[in-house]
């Protein structure tokens, strides 16, 4: 999407990113998961954070259920709209970043190019990790038994029944949460920062 205002002019701040990076003694950083439904991106992001949290470090999580509630509660999941869900999401990871904070986006993003769109906005910045959990598991785990009502037609257009995934193609970190346990998957992402 273009820009529809005019008249509009960027303006330098004062402060920079890197000030505000020397104040927090970190880098600002996004972490993105993408991956079905019930996978377990917010079990592994939650722990994630507060492991973080533990080591000193100032974190954002932004969840895809949390921020439906909010600034996407205009959005539902046909195509168009989670594009737009996904938009707002980088650009609104963008600023995070930006103020230095690590900051952790669980969203399913099923589609390929709206990833790379993100990958694309924050460059370097952006690690993709990707979540990989075999349907029948997310489906048989069911924790909020959406997937029963998506079977039932109840639900229409749920990822991975009647909703394309788009796997990953070369995804930065891949976390396979039905063969390692939570700790192990937070363990690998972990190790991941820590050498960068
Ligand atoms: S995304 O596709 O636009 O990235 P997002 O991560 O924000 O999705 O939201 C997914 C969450 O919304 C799921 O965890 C699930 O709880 C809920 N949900 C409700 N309806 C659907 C649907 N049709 N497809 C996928 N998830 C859905």
């Amino acid at each position: 999407m273009g820009i529809k205002a005019t008249n509009i002019v960027w303006h330098n701040t004062s402060v920079k990113r890197s000030d505000r990076e020397k104040l927090l003694k970190q880098k600002g950083i996004l972490l993105w998961l993408t991956g079905l439904s019930g996978s377990g991106k917010s079990t592994v992001a939650t722990m994630l954070e507060q492991k973080l949290n533990d080591a000193g470090k100032l974190t954002y999580l932004l969840d895809g259920d949390n921020v439906r509630h909010g600034l996407n509660s205009d959005l539902g999941f046909s195509k168009e709209d989670r594009i737009e869900n996904i938009r707002r999401i980088a650009e609104l990871s963008k600023l995070f970043v930006d103020a230095g904070i690590i900051t952790i986006a669980t969203f399913i993003s099923p589609f390929i190019k709206e990833r790379v769109k993100v990958k694309d906005l924050l460059e370097s910045d952006f690690v993709e990790i990707y979540v990989d959990c075999p349907l029948e598991i997310c489906e048989k785990r069911d924790p909020k038994g959406i997937y029963k009502k998506a079977r039932n037609g109840q639900i229409k257009d749920f990822t991975g029944i009647d909703s394309p995934y788009e796997k990953p193609i070369n995804p930065d970190i891949v976390i396979h949460t039905e063969e390692n346990s939570l700790e192990e998957c937070v363990d690998k992402i972990m190790d991941y920062l820590e050498k960068r």
